[in-house]
């Protein structure tokens, strides 16, 4: 934080000669409010849990937990990855699962980097306007809730496929711990508590049999969960890899309870979901490399436009809050999103001009109508045209074991508890990812997000995500493995944990702590935690022609940074039960 404290300083010295003054103009004030505020953040934030040399951090102790014990066991950061995810669908259910699918990133010790998609695809039966109704008129609801609102899950298959090729321990291993888990029981925290009691009726709603995740009393933190029906399912995966969720009794389970709904995965959707290995975006910020998750996620492109719209910028001169700081970051994410919008969808259905996307004049063009002294209007910012050349509830975790391994995954069932649908007799939850399609373009998703033709449904295409599980290497060496849930404020959560430690000088635990602001291009306004945005800049910000929306915390980064001295420190998300642990 020294560059910070020197700010304040200064600041703090010239509101002592011109204090009267100050009070009278608008601007001094909210410098002297941010200096506050970071002496503050340096005073209530440490540094968080740090190791030696290897790390899990997760949204569930027991997952965290889990995950450590397989790399004290000798396994890599794959096989840890692995074991992590299944002890997330026991524990988290909300989010982690094998109902879903995700994206992992890697960096191997040697330097090596890859990305996994395993992001849900359409089942073949589905079209176009499956979600409208004769009129053209957007059914509410339908794909968000119930059997219809689900693509074919991808998680089984996305572990399955990452132990085939960077396994080291037996894959029967790393299922093992979260059937114990399942069958032994999870001792509910009050934020899990609160999320199944919340969500009580929906479930009783889209169940045809009262689903495990229900309790008459309510639940109360401390109750164990005790999940028997998932402990079978795994198991079956245990023994029989992918064909134990793809095939057999899994696959007839999942099909039977389609039918119960009104749901169209067959057992043809579920032998041919495939994985598949991609290419990862990369690219530079300053001395950082940037290595993150390319289409059919969108968070790997828009987060290094974001970065390159503002690398010209002394975002460090202008200071963390300052409302300098959070113009530029806002106005560059009206234009990622602008462009998200138009142009991102799954690659293997829709030509993606990511390398346009992240031309660097490009980008430059992009922030020329940017005008400090008053905010663009959303509705003045459309896609960029692109330059021509020649020739688009959720969990994160990030681990790098002792060999300097890291994996990046994120994880979805995209809503909190996915379409709310348990299939009966397997005991876990299908996800409602159907939402993330453009059903209707220009109409918003579940996160406001809009869309057209690049994102529209077709069978066995993948919708676009905003996942952006990303790992930061300096000087060649790793930096930072980072990620977050969010739905689409996950890009510039990521951008903001990014940011905040490489120009504003807070540690992981700080930066992943932070309050956070986002912008998504439509609304025009810009969404923030309680405290991201002072009194003092929300009034300038104002005064500048910016529309603000306070809104309740969002978000659970898990973060790891390696520190100079080679040691690893871990951000933790105070926002949720998210726990960093190591050795
Ligand atoms: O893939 C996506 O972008 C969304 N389905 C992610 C959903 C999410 O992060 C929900 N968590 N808060």
């Amino acid at each position: 934080m020294s560059k910070r404290i020197t700010h304040c300083a200064k600041y703090t010295a010239a509101a002592s000669v011109l204090k009267a003054w100050l009070l009278l103009i608008a601007v001094l004030p909210a410098l002297f409010s941010s200096c506050t505020r970071t002496t503050q953040l340096k005073e209530t934030s440490q540094r968080g849990y740090t190791a030696d040399k290897a790390m899990v951090v997760s949204a569930h102790p027991d997952a965290t937990r889990i995950g450590v014990e397989i790399l004290r066991k000798g396994g890599n950061a794959f096989d840890a990855a692995i074991a992590t995810q299944f002890a997330l669908a026991v524990a988290f259910p909300a989010a982690g699962n094998i109902g879903g699918g995700g994206f992992l990133v890697y960096r191997q010790a040697d330097g090596s980097i890859g990305t996994l998609d395993y992001r849900e695809m359409a089942p073949a039966a589905a079209t176009e306007k499956m979600y409208q109704d004769a009129q053209g008129n957007v059914i509410e609801d339908l794909s968000l809730s119930g059997h219809l609102a689900s693509g074919v899950p991808g998680s089984v298959a996305g572990m399955f496929e990452t132990h085939q090729k960077f396994g080291s321990l037996p894959w029967a291993e790393l299922v093992q711990p979260s059937i114990e888990l399942a069958r032994n029981g999870v001792v509910l925290t009050e934020k899990e508590a609160a999320g199944l009691n919340s969500n009580r009726e929906r479930f009783i709603k889209y169940n045809k049999h009262l689903p495990y995740l229900t309790n008459e009393n309510n639940w109360k933190a401390g109750d164990k969960l005790k999940h028997k029906d998932l402990a079978r399912t795994l198991e079956r995966i245990r023994d029989n890899g992918r064909d134990g969720f793809y095939k057999g009794e899994t696959a007839d389970l999942i099909v039977k309870e389609m039918q119960r709904g009104n749901g169209i995965i067959s057992h043809q959707d579920l032998e041919n979901y495939t994985a598949a290995w991609r290419q990862p975006i990369t690219g530079k910020y300053k001395d950082y490399k940037v290595i993150s998750m390319g289409p059919p996620s969108s968070g790997g492109v828009a987060l290094l436009q974001l970065l390159t719209m503002v690398e010209p910028y002394n975002l460090s001169k202008y200071g963390w809050q300052s409302p300098e700081t959070i113009q530029l970051m806002v106005e560059a994410e009206r234009r990622a999103y602008a462009d998200r919008a138009a142009y991102l969808g799954d690659p293997d259905f829709v030509k993606v001009p990511v390398e346009q996307l992240l031309d660097e004049d490009y980008l430059k063009d992009r922030m020329k109508s940017v005008d400090l002294a008053r905010a663009t209007a959303s509705n003045e910012i459309k896609e960029g045209s692109l330059p021509v050349y020649e020739s688009e509830q959720t969990t994160h975790l990030s681990i790098v074991d002792a060999a300097g391994n890291a994996v990046s995954v994120t994880t979805t069932l995209n809503g909190s508890y996915g379409s709310k649908v348990v299939v009966e007799g397997a005991g876990f939850l299908l996800n409602n990812e159907m939402d993330d399609f453009s059903v209707k373009p220009g109409s918003p998703n579940m996160y406001g997000l809009v869309g057209g033709k690049a994102n529209a449904i077709a069978p066995g295409k993948r919708m676009l995500s905003s996942m952006t599980p990303t790992i930061v290497e300096k000087d060649g060496k790793l930096f930072m493995v980072v990620g977050t849930p969010g739905g689409s404020t996950i890009i510039t959560s990521v951008y903001q944990a990014i940011l905040n430690v490489i120009e504003h000088n807070m540690t992981m635990q700080q930066a992943v702590a932070a309050p956070r602001f986002h912008h998504q291009w439509l609304p025009d306004e810009i969404q923030h935690e309680p405290k991201a945005i002072t009194p003092e800049v929300r009034a300038i910000l104002q005064n500048r022609g910016y529309k603000l929306q306070e809104r309740g915390t969002y978000g659970r980064v898990d973060a790891i940074l390696v520190l100079p001295n080679g040691k690893l420190e871990g951000g933790a998300d105070p926002r949720g039960d998210d726990k960093a642990a190591g050795y």
